[in-house]
């Protein structure tokens, strides 16, 4: 199947590596890029530059027979129209996160694919990433036994980054940029259902739209889930923090470097107490060498493309699509109670 990415920026010529990529591995259902639009003419040039063809208007795309897809990777806000077109011309659809501004719109998009019969998928590539996936196995194997809280942080020191991310018009800020992705992995690892969240919001590059973001989630089965989005913070904070009755893991970055340690002896029978500051504790020392044993983290390695193998699966029949319409809708729900919670300055109750 031929594919053209609409939208050749940051993300749409990483598209298009990763599809000739996935094209040389010769996979089962392949994908190629036919082609890419972009309203930006020195975009245009760069993807003729890298061989690709260029198209001249959204409507060439359309009605060019050879493409069975379209890929939208453009800024948040033009998602919405091109899904649209891109359905009623009958392609299949993939589009980068968030696919849309609210859950309201989302649903619509939906709702017009599943009109015209075509696949519609978002690109929450971050399932498919190592750090995570090692979570979810530390998770699920109990080796730190049953996990009680996760701290899951993104850090930079760069400030948001472009033009359209920083504006509320093309669905700008970093809740929609960055917490869209930390919330599906939530979402994807923690059971059941969500019954509250507290959001602040930081404004600290005074934009109009949100430069961080710091959520508390409870679950209904007692799990907190803390997300972290930061564009000010000069030192790098660890990835994750995954805390089991049993034991604490750490993954420190994508790099997946880190470790767990697991309690061994429930009382620690040779704890030292320790100097701490201007005074001593025994509570806040660290546990005793006898008491615990260090382990390497579980590291899991995703399959390779399996985000475009998995949608060229499903175009052709072979398989469902994994990144699901009620998951993508949840996610929504999830930053918009959150969205409320910051602006009220509240905790929120919810049942999602
Ligand atoms: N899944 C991920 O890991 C990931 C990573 C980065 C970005 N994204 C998403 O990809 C999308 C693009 O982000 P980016 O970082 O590539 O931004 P970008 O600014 O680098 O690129 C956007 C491109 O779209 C073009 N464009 C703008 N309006 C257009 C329109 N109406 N029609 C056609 N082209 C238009 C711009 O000229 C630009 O080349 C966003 O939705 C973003 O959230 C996803």
């Amino acid at each position: 199947m031929k594919i053209a990415i609409i939208g050749y920026g940051g993300m749409g010529s990483f598209h298009a590596d990763q599809l000739a990529a996935y094209a040389a591995a010769n996979p089962a259902y392949p994908l190629e890029t036919a082609g890419v639009y972009d309203t930006d003419p020195a975009r245009g040039a760069a993807a003729r530059a890298k061989g690709l063809r260029v198209y001249a208007s959204p409507e060439e795309i359309w009605a060019d027979k050879s493409v069975g897809a379209v890929l939208i990777a453009t800024p948040n806000d033009a998602h919405a129209p091109y899904v649209q077109a891109a359905a009623a011309a009958g392609k299949h659809i993939v589009c980068e996160k968030p696919i849309a501004l609210s859950e309201a719109q989302a649903e619509e998009m939906y709702a017009c694919a599943e009109r015209a019969g075509v696949l519609f998928e978002v690109h929450q590539n971050r399932r498919w990433d190592d750090d995570f996936l090692t979570v979810k196995k530390i998770a699920g194997s109990g080796a730190i036994g049953s996990v009680y809280k996760y701290e899951s942080r993104v850090v930079g020191a760069n400030g948001i980054p472009g033009g359209w991310r920083k504006k509320i018009a093309h669905g700008g800020g970093m809740m929609l940029d960055w917490g869209v992705h930390l919330i599906d992995q939530m979402l994807c690892i923690v059971p059941g259902a969500i019954e509250s969240l507290a959001c602040s919001y930081s404004y600290i590059y005074g934009e109009e739209v949100e430069d961080g973001c710091d959520l508390l989630v409870r679950f209904e089965n007692g799990v907190q889930y803390r997300i972290v989005v930061l564009t000010d913070c000069f030192r790098p904070l660890p990835r994750w923090m995954v805390y089991g009755l049993d034991g604490t893991a750490t993954v420190e970055g994508w790099d997946l470097s880190g470790g767990m340690t697991r309690c061994v002896e429930r009382e620690d029978k040779n704890l030292v107490g320790v100097r701490a500051g201007n005074g001593f504790t025994r509570t806040m020392a660290q546990r005793s060498n006898s008491s615990v044993e260090e382990l390497p983290l579980p590291v899991v390695h995703a399959e390779p493309y399996a985000f475009y193998k998995n949608f060229a699966a499903a175009a052709a029949g072979a398989e469902a699509p994994v990144v699901r319409k009620e998951e993508v809708l949840r996610v929504f729900r999830v930053m918009e109670a959150a969205a409320r919670s910051a602006a009220e300055n509240a905790v929120v109750k919810v049942r999602i």
